[in-house]
């Protein structure tokens, strides 16, 4: 029986890419979203991965959420932690809505998601919890207080759990991507995205969701169970961590 992975954000950007991957790789993939009922349609047609609507900022839908893809595939062995948000804004604009909506959702929302799975991993002596940070969370960025914070959040996160789940056979790492074109770059004034952000990256081009892709499937895989706690930077060099 093939191994059950759970991506959150699983339908769009590096999600989809992820759930994609992990499909090929053997998974039996559950792919959420939080909102674009039509998108999330279009990539079922078009994959025939399953997708399940649920907001991972709450910690009871994520409860439910989780307890409907069981019953439907069977236990979550592969979480892969990649729902996140940005509401950009200099600090002394920024909003306390903006920083609750980012920590709510690309911190919180890893809890939310990773404490029900994990009693199951625990019993069964196998998990693997792969959580998609930034290299903003390492380096921190301009216009991303809570962005960087929820995402140096997660790599916190990571460590510290890694020494839980390392005696029940649970690895836990993360993944710091750096600029990957999905449409979150969309954000980005094109002026900043030419003159500031690409002029910073060594090999000179923003990354492909795929090649994230493929450090997850690395990572979910038995070959990677020597490795948890790590944070695995992919960013084109624009970062040495
Ligand atoms: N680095 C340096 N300077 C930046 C900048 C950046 N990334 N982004 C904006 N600036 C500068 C602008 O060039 C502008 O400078 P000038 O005034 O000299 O022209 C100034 O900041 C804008 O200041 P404002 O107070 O007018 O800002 P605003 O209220 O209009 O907000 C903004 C604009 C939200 C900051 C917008 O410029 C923006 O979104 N910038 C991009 C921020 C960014 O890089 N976010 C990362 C997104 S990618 C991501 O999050 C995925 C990941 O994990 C890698």
């Amino acid at each position: 029986m093939s191994r059950v992975a759970l991506v959150t954000g699983g339908s769009r950007g590096i999600g989809a890419a992820i759930s994609t991957a992990l499909k090929k790789a053997g998974y039996s993939v559950a792919a959420t979203y939080a909102g674009n009922d039509d998108k999330a349609r279009a990539f079922t047609d078009e994959t025939g991965i399953k997708t399940y609507k649920w907001n991972v900022a709450d910690y009871d839908a994520c409860v439910d959420g989780i307890h409907q893809v069981e019953g439907d595939l069977g236990p979550v062995e592969v979480l892969v932690n990649n729902a996140g948000i940005t509401r950009d804004a200099p600090f002394h604009k920024m909003t306390p809505e903006q920083w609750k909506e980012v920590m709510d959702t690309n911190l919180s929302g890893v809890f939310n998601m990773t404490h029900p799975v994990w009693p199951g991993m625990r019993e069964r002596k196998f998990g693997r919890i792969i959580t998609i940070s930034s290299i903003n969370g390492q380096k921190g960025q301009f216009a991303q207080t809570n962005y960087a914070a929820a995402k140096a959040g997660d790599i916190g996160f990571t460590k510290a759990l890694a020494q839980e789940g390392a005696r029940a056979g649970i690895t836990v790492n993360a993944i710091c991507p750096g600029y990957i074109n999905t449409e979150m770059m969309s954000t980005i004034p094109e002026k900043v995205m030419n003159e500031v952000i690409l002029p910073q990256i060594p090999v000179g081009r923003l990354g492909e969701a795929d090649e994230i892709a493929r450090a997850v499937v690395f990572l979910a895989s038995d070959d990677a169970g020597f490795i948890t706690g790590s944070t695995l930077t992919a960013n084109g060099g624009q970062y040495m961590a």
